[in-house]
């Protein structure tokens, strides 16, 4: 099989419509609209809400208007892949419920999970398929549904954290430009920081799970702060000097919004100016497998061919990496 480059040919995303804002939250926890954007850098956030909305809600919408806007049949779709930390149920695949409802029915589909770098992950998991020429067309699906698993009572978390996701379609590169490099990393070490600690096999949900709320995000903010600063600037350093990047030939950094200090740190270690770092965390909060592709979204008239991209994330597990991409449109 002929080896080549995978390129992103289309990008679309999707937010729910209710605006969870800094003032609201004041009337839900101790906290104020100050303490939240000093620290954080976010004003609003979205929730999806109703019964029965699950985090296939988003990628559905998501998916849909990527294959209206690049004009694709879903029927020609090889491979469609979710990163998703608030998958709809334990199974089937969340990817196997957004395959059905697009009408993706030759496609296989499958869900990834590396929190708040799944994205990343699943972009890079998805090229190698176009790369190796094994297939044509492949779907990757950032979303969460993070209000699903967040404690509405808890300060530390629930102003961080919103649903939203996106996608994107790969090809293969008829050019210079696509998935250039990557450097992807885990330490499992990471898990008593970060972690959501029943409902999966070690402590399936019992009425005591729910009363100690164990099925919420429980994270160490300082510590987790602090390995993501270090990580994420890093190894966003490391391929930077590696591809010969400077703040001359990037054009964006595109970060994880989970703090607007940790984009600041890796755009300052990396030396790209504010005007350089794509930023929407203000709107939309950390989104998980989500800021990545809405990031993308949000700056798509922005970009141009050639463009040189750095995506860089971090997250629980702990798991994080960088990619380099030339924008392909
Ligand atoms: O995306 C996945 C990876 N996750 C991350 O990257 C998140 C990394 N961590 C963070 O972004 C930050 O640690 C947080 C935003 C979670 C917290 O910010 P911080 O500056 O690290 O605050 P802190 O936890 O050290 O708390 C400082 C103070 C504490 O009060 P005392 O003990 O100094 O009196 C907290 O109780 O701020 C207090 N505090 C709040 N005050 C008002 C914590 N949350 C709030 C709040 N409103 N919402």
């Amino acid at each position: 099989m002929e080896v080549s480059r995978a390129a992103i040919k289309g990008i679309h995303g999707y937010v729910p419509d209710y605006i969870l804002t800094n003032q609201e939250l004041e009337t839900m926890v101790d906290t104020n609209d100050e303490w939240i954007t000093s620290r954080t850098g976010i004003k609003e956030r979205r929730i999806l809400k109703g019964e029965n909305q699950g985090v296939s809600v988003i990628g559905v919408e998501a998916v849909k208007g990527l294959l209206e806007k690049t004009n694709t049949d879903p029927l020609d779709i090889d491979l469609l892949i979710c990163a998703t930390t608030t998958p709809d149920m334990a199974f089937p695949a969340t990817a196997n419920i957004i395959a059905n409802k697009v009408g993706a029915k030759n496609s296989f589909s499958y869900d990834l999970q590396a929190a708040c770098s799944g994205f990343l992950y699943a972009l890079n998991t998805g090229s190698q398929f176009i790369a190796s020429g094994m297939y044509k067309k492949v779907v990757v699906v950032g979303a969460d549904k993070m209000s699903s698993i967040i404690d509405y009572t808890d300060r530390s978390t629930c102003i961080i954290f919103g649903d939203g996701g996106g996608a994107v379609l790969l090809e293969k590169s008829e050019d210079d430009t696509g998935i250039i490099d990557s450097i992807l990393k885990s330490d499992g070490s990471g898990e008593p920081y970060l972690h959501l600690k029943a409902g999966g096999s070690r402590k399936p949900a019992s009425l005591e799970t729910i009363q100690n709320k164990e099925h919420f995000v429980y994270q160490e903010g300082g510590t987790v702060f602090k390995f993501a600063v270090t990580n994420m600037a890093n190894t966003a350093a490391e391929l930077v000097a590696r591809n010969n990047l400077s703040s001359d030939n990037i054009a964006y950094l595109v970060p994880h919004q989970a703090n607007k200090r940790i984009i600041d740190a890796t755009a300052s270690r990396i030396g790209i100016g504010e005007e350089k770092v794509m930023l929407n965390i203000h709107r939309y909060g950390n989104t998980t497998s989500g800021t990545i592709p809405l990031c993308l979204w949000d700056y798509e008239k922005k970009l141009k061919k050639g463009d040189n991209l750095v995506l860089a994330a971090f997250g629980g597990g702990f798991t994080w990496g960088a990619t380099y991409l030339k924008w392909s449109y």
